[in-house]
């Protein structure tokens, strides 16, 4: 016995030498093919043209015998076609054709007394899809709506009365997503999720697959938004911010994926929790790599699987390598796996274990073939999480199945998928680097615009756009015969914070024009902070105080939130909190500070508007502690500064220090740039620092900046946030809103 145990793991453990197969006759008729090469494979991948398809398959595969799969049929590009209609219910549609191609266009009509339900025209897409929903007539007869008759299916069944059934199949030729059989529940809606039927060419595209996806899963994430109480949502709990959310993630890692696709696979994934990760919630994660056997990289008992850093940095480091079985694709044992790890928690926190909803992603390119039926496996966790019919507890699961590329079963990765209506949870695409691209894409920031500090990621490739740099206001006060600019941050849905010194005593809040995005805001009054006095120290030998250089603008409208206008995160408050991922009660002001200003030299920015309208980010560094006392040294050295006896009357504890050269040349504010935001990042947050308040040396030119460096011993100082925490508390209407911490 010992020996062969040993020699099996030695042959399991060897690849293979890949197959050889003759590349005669294996192009393709109106499109070209490429070969990739693996250690231990060998395989064809077809293109063709817009608007065609690869017949038989888009790749074959070099097998063992010498041959390729798939070999009896020549390959040829066709052209796209969208399924026939065969049945429609109380009304007609036209034309009737045997075949319907890209671009071919069908018109529906209802019979007198029946009402059009979703669109009166579809067009065939490029990827055989009709386009819009699926078209109903109906009477409002029934207790349940007409659920419709998809393109491509018929339907038996004609009482929408509850409890009444009704029962869908696919054309031949044709594969089903969604539920075969649909009552008419209790509530007047329909079980399940609607039937599509499709060919077996037909792959979702990133971007539907980042729409469809992302709506679902912010109907399961989202937080209690104020903004959206109001708005009808399907799902009624909503997941508390503290995060009872398990999320796991099972990646194949079978021989057919290939290291490639396993990287893309990998990556996709972290690109997935890194967009979780901008929601303000915390869940589990729980990773799992499955191949002939699973293999658990984060474990949801595991001390860090909160840690969404922690979980991204074992994903990364996670080998393809790591399983030396690959020959298999057993998707019950992954799904064995994630029973357990729930059966773990069932044990140790039995209550907190029933009000934790689980979404869990199953990505595979294949069907299993070992390990036995994934369904069964389905059907225990369902179990667990006391999941049963009519009791409301089907929010505790998502399940989300991406099959990637065409050798998946539609069948099986159908009934492994949660069906709800009105959402889709099984997506069938061409490739792993199109799931990736739909994780990119999804999640729009747009769905959580009272979130603090998000905006557009600029790599996405438009820098300078509002959407960047979303909580910039534009200042503009007006006097007789002239005109002052400044900078602003929205920080709540009725304040701007900018620099006292933009205002004079006199002006009055008509005279200040706010403009945030391309809208004008009204003002209602305007706030500077008590102890802001210029002319205070001139005692002291300082000219001009700046001092206690802020103030609020409070509006006289709420401002409405959208993509290119939200606020920023203000320090100790606690939204803020969340977008620092800090969790608990007990989180104070000085944990934010330790979070954003961690350093002697902390990386931070500032916005710049060189060219009308077009915001730059400004790098710059932050110096505290010693490397801040080279900013007192350096300024005492400047002319004008001379003859101040004590350097720290003008520059206070209050301000934060950037500018110079050293370590890095730092670019310098500049006139209309005050009153802006000192920022730091933190992750993809945005969390507010500083004031631009004013600096020792002046080099721009108006508001732009010279291309050569700055001076050396020039300095720039922001009012600091951390220092003026009451005042800003002390504004009853700012702290109702934001809710700073005790
Ligand atoms: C459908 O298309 C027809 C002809 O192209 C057009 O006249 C009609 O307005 C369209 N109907 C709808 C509901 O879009
Ligand atoms: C500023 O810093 C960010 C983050 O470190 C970096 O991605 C960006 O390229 C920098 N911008 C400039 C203009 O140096």
């Amino acid at each position: 016995m010992f020996p062969l145990l040993l020699l099996v793991h030695i042959a399991g453990s060897i690849a293979a030498p890949a197959p050889k197969c003759a590349l005669d006759n294996i192009d393709i008729k109106g499109g070209e093919y490429r070969e990739v090469k693996g250690e231990d494979f060998m395989r064809v991948v077809y293109k063709c043209p817009e608007g065609l398809y690869a017949h038989p398959s888009n790749s074959r595969d070099c097998l063992y015998n010498g041959k390729w799969s798939n070999d009896k049929v020549k390959a040829e590009c066709r052209a796209v076609e969208c399924p026939r209609p065969v049945m429609f219910d109380n009304g007609v549609y036209y034309p009737r054709q045997k075949k319907y191609f890209i671009g071919d266009v069908l018109h529906f009509e209802c019979w007198g007394g029946f009402e059009m339900f979703g669109p009166g025209n579809r067009t065939c897409q490029a990827n055989g899809k009709w386009s819009g929903e699926v078209t109903k007539c109906d009477d409002k007869e029934g207790d349940c709506p007409n659920p419709g008759v998809p393109i491509g299916s018929t339907k038996v069944g004609t009482s929408y009365k509850i409890e009444g059934t009704v029962k869908y199949e696919c054309q031949s030729g044709l594969r089903m997503f969604g539920s075969k059989e649909r009552t008419c529940m209790e509530n007047k809606r329909w079980s399940g999720a609607e039937p599509s039927c499709r060919f077996p060419f037909t792959f979702d595209t990133p971007t539907e697959v980042a729409e469809i996806f992302s709506s679902s899963l912010s109907e399961t994430i989202e937080a209690s938004d104020p903004d959206k109480l109001d708005k009808q949502s399907d799902r009624k709990i909503q997941v508390k911010k503290d995060g009872l959310m398990n999320i796991f993630i099972i990646i194949d890692s079978s021989k057919s994926v290939g290291p490639d696709n396993f990287k893309t696979a990998k990556e996709a994934s972290i690109v997935f929790i890194e967009k979780m990760a901008s929601f303000d919630f915390i869940p589990r994660y729980a990773v799992i790599s499955y191949a002939s056997y699973a293999k658990p990289i984060v474990r949801l008992s595991d001390d860090d699987s909160t840690d969404a850093d922690a979980v991204i940095e074992r994903i990364r480091k996670f080998s393809y390598r790591e399983h030396d079985d690959k020959m298999g694709t057993n998707t019950r044992g992954a799904l064995i796996e994630v029973h357990g790890m729930l059966s773990l928690q069932n044990t140790n926190e039995p209550q907190k274990f029933l009000e934790t909803r689980n979404v869990i992603l199953l990505m595979t390119d294949g069907k299993h073939n070992m390990g036995g039926d994934p369904v069964v496996e389905m059907k225990k966790i369902r179990e667990l999480l006391d999941i049963r019919k009519n009791n409301n507890r089907e929010d505790f699961l998502d399940v989300y199945v991406f099959g990637l590329g065409e050798d998946i079963s539609e069948n099986e990765i159908n009934d492994i998928a949660s069906k709800k209506d009105p959402e889709k949870h099984v997506f069938k695409m061409e490739s792993v680097d199109h799931m990736k691209e739909a994780f990119d894409e999804m999640l729009d920031e747009a769905e959580v615009l009272q979130m603090c500090g998000l905006s557009k990621d600029p790599s996405k490739g438009e820098e300078g756009v509002q959407e960047v740099y979303p909580w910039i206001a534009k200042i503009t006060i007006t006097r007789p015969g002239s005109e002052e600019k400044c900078k602003g941050s929205i920080v709540s849905r009725f304040f701007i914070l900018t620099a006292a010194h933009c205002f004079h005593l006199d002006d009055s809040p008509q005279a200040v024009n706010v403009r945030v995005g391309d809208k004008a805001l009204k003002v209602k009054n305007l706030h500077r902070h008590s102890k802001y006095n210029p002319a205070g120290k001139q005692d002291k030998k300082v000219e001009k105080s700046f001092d206690y250089d802020l103030a609020l603008i409070e509006l006289e409208n709420k401002i409405e939130y959208s993509r290119k206008v939200r606020p920023i995160c203000l320090p100790c408050t606690s939204a803020t909190t969340w977008a620092l991922k800090k969790r608990g009660q007990a989180v104070t002001c000085n944990d934010h500070k330790n979070t954003v200003l961690d350093s002697e030299l902390v990386k931070a920015m500032f916005v710049a508007e060189e060219t009308q309208n077009k915001f730059e980010r400004m790098n710059v560094t932050i110096k505290r502690g010693d490397k801040r006392n080279a900013c007192l040294e350096d300024t005492k050295k400047i002319e004008k500064f001379k003859d101040i006896p004590d350097i720290t009357d003008a520059i206070t504890e209050n301000f934060l220090c950037t500018g110079g050269v050293q370590p890095y040349v730092d670019p310098q504010t500049c006139k209309g740039d005050s009153g802006g935001p000192l920022i730091v990042q933190y992750k993809q947050r945005y969390v507010q620092v500083g004031v631009i308040s004013w600096g020792t040396i002046n080099t721009c030119i108006g508001p732009k900046r010279k291309p050569e460096p700055v001076p050396a011993l020039s300095r720039d100082f922001h009012t600091d946030l951390f220092h003026m925490l009451d005042w800003l508390e002390g504004n009853e209407h700012l702290a109702q809103e934001l809710q700073f911490l005790k």
